[in-house]
């Protein structure tokens, strides 16, 4: 999902089936507001959430949705599987097929999932660049020991990319149990970490994204928007 920018005047002679010589006059009339402000210059960006009216008509009026869902077990994370329920079937929302998700979880994988309507908003938070730490609790079919943290953050080849992981960090909080923090989400990232070492990932589950925890009050299935802060702290 791309987000759309455009030069004001292409913008509206698009829109509105006009010439871009047109579009100069309207502003120089004062016809047109951009998010309550009348505007003048034809290089002006205008963003697919920004508010757009023209001789009091609204033109474009699209609200960003941010929506944080506890993913539950058995549901693929794409807006539309032939065979399996998806998250977008879980959300009850006349706007949820406006949605994509913001970093994929495993079918069988549970916890955070952030879905939305703003592709910079999931570009962003998905570049290894922005340095978001993802963090999951991993329960393991054999015991992990200490010299998984040094493997993990030293990143591991997976030749059918032809990438080296970015550092990761593991936490041991029991013998069984791992807190797992990767920066990128590769296919089958942590799965296939822990088959270096032919230890079985049994369950995984998505804790935090950034400082964004998952609302533990959210059963599985459940979702509820993002509030303004935790917006901003993420
Ligand atoms: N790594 C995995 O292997 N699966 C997930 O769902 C997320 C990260």
């Amino acid at each position: 999902m791309h987000s759309k920018y455009a030069r004001l005047d292409r913008y509206l002679s698009q829109k509105l089936g006009i010439k871009r010589g047109d579009v100069r006059l309207m502003l120089a009339r004062g016809r047109v507001r951009v998010n309550g402000v009348v505007a003048v210059d034809i290089n002006q960006r205008v963003g697919e959430f920004d508010h757009v009216v023209v001789d009091g008509q609204v033109l474009q009026v699209r609200e960003p949705v941010y929506i944080m869902m506890h993913k539950p077990m058995g549901v693929v994370s794409a807006t539309k599987d032939e065979k399996n329920k998806t998250v977008i079937d879980l959300l009850q929302r006349s706007d949820k097929n406006a949605l994509h998700i913001a970093g994929r979880l495993d079918f069988n994988s549970t916890g955070l999932l952030l879905l939305t309507n703003d592709g910079r908003w999931s570009r962003r938070l998905s570049e290894p660049a922005t340095k978001v730490m993802k963090w999951y609790r991993v329960r393991l079919q054999k015991p992990v020991t200490p010299d998984y943290i040094a493997a993990f953050a030293e990143g591991m080849y997976f030749s059918f990319e032809d990438i080296t992981t970015l550092p990761a960090e593991l936490k041991i909080v029991s013998d069984y149990v791992a807190d797992v923090g990767l920066m990128e989400g590769r296919y089958h990232q942590i799965k296939r970490m822990f088959g270096r070492f032919q230890n079985p990932v049994l369950e995984l589950h998505r804790m935090a994204v950034g400082n964004l925890q998952l609302d533990e009050t959210l059963a599985a299935g459940e979702s509820r928007e993002l509030s303004a802060d935790e917006l901003e702290g993420i």
